[in-house]
């Protein structure tokens, strides 16, 4: 093999000043106040009450969200159940189908205003908006429209029915994603459902609200309720619901598997993770820097299967580091809506001082921390891309979820060692592998404790591929195939 020339750097163009391209507002239609979206109709609380969402690159207050209690959520329920029973189980599934691909189709059209109002309430940059999380919607929603006639194929001669109405909750990292990721396969398995969204990002799912009540789908069969934690506990204890499914953190998720124990609600849990990323010293070292890039400042950093871990070879440890850095500095943080920006704001005041928190952890414990030179805006919510080395397996920024851009990264010399090392986590959700030896690929993917494994390459998504975690990052997979078990009983069984 030849050497490798430890000096050589990667080349960015560091220097070059890009001109602002901020994306148009235009698009963006969003209401001063947004109601519940309950029986197909847009509905005032009977809380009265309404909660602001700001954009958090600015602080600014965009709109007003209704409060749903418990009468609020009871109503939401019996929607979903009544429309179940009278329609929606009735109905023949081709005809379910042909709903679904409408909503796809509308959400298609409506793009550019979902990318705007996900970025504006979110704080993504609007490339990720644009590039992924819309365009993810929209598929998500294409293929289970495609399951929905196709059940007795998916599992043959096993009568596959629908369980009911489905309680969802949901997360404020990807907000229109999540939502698309629970209510597809939910409905094109013929369920009903109550969902709710995250407190600082509701504004996409009502504008879904907003399609799916043009696409003329039955009132009922999709019932979009806001709040925050109170309201999801009130969704989680009704009695009316079959099943729930819920994206965000373990401490929520282990809440309401100790809720429902005991009613026979089916659950599906995708929690936290803290995920491997490992570099092999026969990897491409700048696709590897690259993968290391998108692992952890994809999103800020708020990606449950972030590689927030990053292990590298000790041979090339050096060079690995100092080529991230110098890839470090190229990265723009600041304006979300600006097209240039590679890492937008943080979601919440409350996820930045976590973020801060745990810089400050990793520096007590002895890391050695670098963080870019950038400039940040002033107001608004943003953290510099950070990378800790030095870093001990017992430590804390190596252990909790920071959900982030802060990366925690340690050496290994064996392949026995990083297996151990990436295992020695309460997570399980995913991992990366970057080497040259497919054999070493599938050796590390049999051994590696993840849900999803990628191999030179990270946080690439495809509805027909499934997701979901082992240990403390939950249980149940969403997408592909698996993603209809989890909304379906047997009746052959
Ligand atoms: P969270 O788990 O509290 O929020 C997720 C969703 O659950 C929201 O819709 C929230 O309103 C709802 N919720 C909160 N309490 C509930 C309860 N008792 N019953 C039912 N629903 C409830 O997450 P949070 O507080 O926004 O973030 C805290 C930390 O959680 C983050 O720093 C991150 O580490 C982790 N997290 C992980 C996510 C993931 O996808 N793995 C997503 C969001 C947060
Ligand atoms: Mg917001």
């Amino acid at each position: 093999m030849a050497t490798r020339n430890n000096t050589l750097k990667l080349k960015f163009d560091t220097a070059r000043n890009y001109a602002p391209a901020p994306e148009s507002k235009s698009s963006a239609i969003i209401a001063e106040r947004y109601e519940l979206f309950i029986d197909g109709k847009f509905v005032k609380p009977e809380s009265k009450k309404y909660f602001d969402t700001i954009n958090p690159a600015t602080e600014g207050k965009l709109s007003e969200i209704a409060e749903a209690n418990a009468a609020d959520v009871d109503k939401a329920v019996k929607a979903a159940r009544s429309a179940y029973d009278t329609t929606w189980k009735k109905m023949p599934a081709k005809e379910r189908g042909k709903y679904i691909y409408r909503i796809a189709r509308m959400i298609q059209e409506r793009a550019r205003e979902l990318a705007v109002i996900e970025t504006l309430d979110g704080g993504k940059p609007i490339r990720e908006s644009r590039d992924f999380d819309i365009p993810i919607v929209a598929n998500h929603f294409f293929y289970y429209a495609g399951w929905a006639d196709k059940l007795e194929y998916a599992f043959p001669n096993r009568n596959a029915q629908p369980l009911g109405v489905a309680g969802q909750i949901i997360p404020w990292n990807f907000p229109l994603m999540m939502a698309a990721w629970k209510i597809a396969p939910a409905i094109a398995t013929g369920n009903t459902v109550v969902l709710k969204p995250a407190e600082t990002t509701s504004l996409t799912a009502l504008k879904l609200a907003e399609i799916i009540q043009e696409a003329d789908l039955p009132p009922g069969v999709v019932n979009i309720i806001t709040g925050a934690g109170d309201t999801g506990a009130a969704l989680v204890n009704h009695p009316g619901i079959n099943k729930i499914a819920f994206t965000g953190s373990t401490e929520v998720g282990k809440k309401i598997q100790h809720a429902i124990s005991g009613t026979g609600k089916k659950a599906t849990l995708e929690l936290g993770g803290k995920a491997a990323n490992i570099i092999f010293d026969d990897a491409p070292i700048d696709q590897a820097v690259e993968g290391i890039i998108n692992g952890i400042f994809f999103n800020q950093g708020h990606v449950c299967c972030a590689g927030s871990r990053l292990y590298v070879q000790e041979s090339v440890f050096n060079e690995v580091v100092r080529k991230l850095k110098d890839r470090l500095e190229t990265l723009i943080v600041g304006d979300p809506m600006d097209k240039n920006t590679d890492i937008g704001a943080i979601n919440s005041k409350q996820q930045l001082d976590q973020v801060n928190k745990y810089i400050k952890i990793g520096q007590k414990e002895g890391g050695e921390m670098f963080q870019t030179s950038c400039s940040i805006p002033s107001t608004g919510f943003f953290c510099r891309p950070t990378i800790f080395t030095n870093v001990a397996q017992s430590s804390r920024i190596s252990q909790e979820e920071i959900f982030g851009p802060v990366l925690a990264i340690q050496s290994f010399r064996t392949d026995e060692e990083v297996i151990e090392k990436a295992n020695n986590t309460p997570y399980g959700l995913s991992a990366g592998v970057w080497t040259d030896k497919g054999s070493k690929i599938f050796n590390m993917t049999q051994q590696l404790r993840a849900g999803v494994v990628w191999a030179n390459t990270f946080n690439q998504f495809d509805p027909t591929s499934p997701f979901g975690g082992y240990k403390e990052s939950g249980y149940g997979r969403e997408g592909g195939l698996h993603g209809l078990m989890s909304y379906v009983k047997f009746a052959n069984a």
